[in-house]
């Protein structure tokens, strides 16, 4: 197996053209899957809250929560960098307690990294998590976490602010950005004038990398998923089948068979 992703590893696949291929994973069956598939990086995404929690939107999700979630896919994950999501209100309320819980993730969570939404309104924020030597991935464009305040999931074209918002993010220390929601010909002109990688989410194929969430290439979520989204595989109808086989075979008292008896 090659060398653990590092944030360095990360910045010479930019400079090298090398594209970085990113995903989500919320436990430590899928996350060793994620990671021995070659993954370069795993996110456990507040989406945990949507594709596992089975709520409508991020807001909701915890820091105890996220911690939760950190620690299992961290111990399943050899090879990709893992990085924790911080989630809404717990870095929006001022450095000293975006610090403490970022550091969570670090200290109880296992993970290498964080990341957090926002672009220049948050650069301070990521000056300090980073001034305490804690990588931060920043993620610009479609903000889930201010779902509210954009009128619904909507894809950002103010090219000049999306610009402005990736130097900013590249300047306070982030080691790398996301681009969630963003039209290709802009993500373009981003990748380009920044040094950093950006990692594209419904960006387009101009981006350093790309990150989709886990659930979504498994068909295993029954949400609207929006046009950038790729089924890889559809394991929802293929988990339906098998637990729909072993509800026959009991209740026609096919299972347990011989073999699986103790004598
Ligand atoms: O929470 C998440 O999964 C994310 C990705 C969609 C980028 O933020």
């Amino acid at each position: 197996m090659n060398s653990p992703v590092t944030v360095t590893k990360l910045q010479k696949m930019k400079t090298n053209g090398e594209k970085i291929v990113a995903l989500t994973a919320y436990d430590h069956p899928f996350a060793k899957l994620v990671d021995e598939a070659g993954v370069h990086m795993i996110l456990v995404g507040d989406s945990v809250g949507m594709v596992v929690q089975g709520k409508s939107s991020t807001l909701p999700v915890t820091m105890d929560e996220m911690i939760y979630h950190t620690k299992m896919v961290s111990r399943a994950v050899n090879h990709a960098i893992v990085v924790g999501d911080m989630p809404f209100m717990s870095y929006q309320t001022g450095k000293s307690e975006a610090i403490t819980n970022a550091g969570r993730f670090i200290k109880e969570g296992d993970a290498a990294a964080i990341k957090l939404e926002g672009g220049a309104a948050v650069s301070e924020t990521i000056r300090a998590i980073t001034g305490a030597g804690i990588p931060v991935l920043a993620h610009i464009g479609l903000l889930p976490q201010s779902v509210h305040q954009m009128g619904g999931f909507k894809v950002q074209r103010d090219e000049e602010r999306l610009l402005a918002d990736a130097i900013e993010v590249e300047t306070a220390g982030a080691f790398a950005v996301i681009l969630e929601g963003i039209p290709d010909d802009i993500s373009k002109k981003v990748s380009e004038k920044i040094n950093i990688p950006t990692i594209g989410i419904g960006a387009g194929i101009n981006c350093d990398g790309q990150i989709l969430v886990l659930h979504d290439v498994l068909g295993l979520t029954d949400r609207h998923v929006p046009k950038f989204v790729k089924k890889y595989v559809d394991l929802g109808s293929a988990a339906k089948d098998g637990i729909r086989k072993y509800v026959e075979e009991v209740q026609e008292s096919k299972f347990p068979a011989k073999e699986h008896f103790y004598g």
